[in-house]
């Protein structure tokens, strides 16, 4: 089921998810949904928060960019190391038609519980490297924005106010 996808600013969007304790069924279902989300909105990446749902859980397929990359659900991902570093143009499905550079690590070693409830570690690069980071920021309440200047952050947020102000009327008044 695709879902809706939160809008930044959201308080949902700033407050810290949860560990999953047992990766069962809802948890399972949960990850199906966070890919058909991601896949219809035609992003790389997603965490629960995006969608309202306060668990450390999020799903990644940076393979449009990365033809070796393969698409992985983590669950509690704990980010191990962190190497080099990249600057890198981000977007998010909560900011969308946003992109800006930001500076992050350039290799990233992190574990995480499988759909199956096992333990994987996964050492990754480029694109994938950065949206391991960027989407983990997300369980933690924080979102790219929150990485570059506060001039250009308040400028995303006033064409944000615009974009919802626009879609919430639109649901008031349906095109006829
Ligand atoms: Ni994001």
């Amino acid at each position: 089921m695709v879902r809706e996808i939160l809008i930044w600013p959201d308080p949902v969007l700033k407050k810290k998810a949860s560990p999953v304790a047992k990766v069962d069924d809802s948890i399972r279902g949960l990850i199906d949904d966070l890919f058909e989300t991601m896949y219809a909105a035609d992003g790389v990446g997603l965490a629960a928060p995006q969608v309202g749902v306060l668990k450390n859980v999020i799903v990644l397929d940076t393979s449009p960019r990365q033809p070796e990359a393969r698409p992985v659900a983590m669950v509690n991902p704990v980010i191990l190391s962190l190497e080099g570093a990249i600057t890198y143009s981000e977007g998010c499905l909560s900011i969308p038609g946003e992109a800006e550079d930001v500076d992050r690590a350039a290799i990233v070693t992190v574990e995480y519980l499988d759909a199956d409830g096992q333990s994987q570690t996964l050492r990754a690069e480029g694109l994938l490297a950065v949206a391991v980071q960027h989407e983990t920021d997300h369980l933690k309440g924080t979102v790219f924005v929150d990485h570059i200047s506060s001039l250009k952050r308040e400028l995303i947020r006033k064409r944000m106010k615009r974009l919802k102000a626009e879609r919430a009327e639109q649901r008031e008044a349906p095109p006829a």
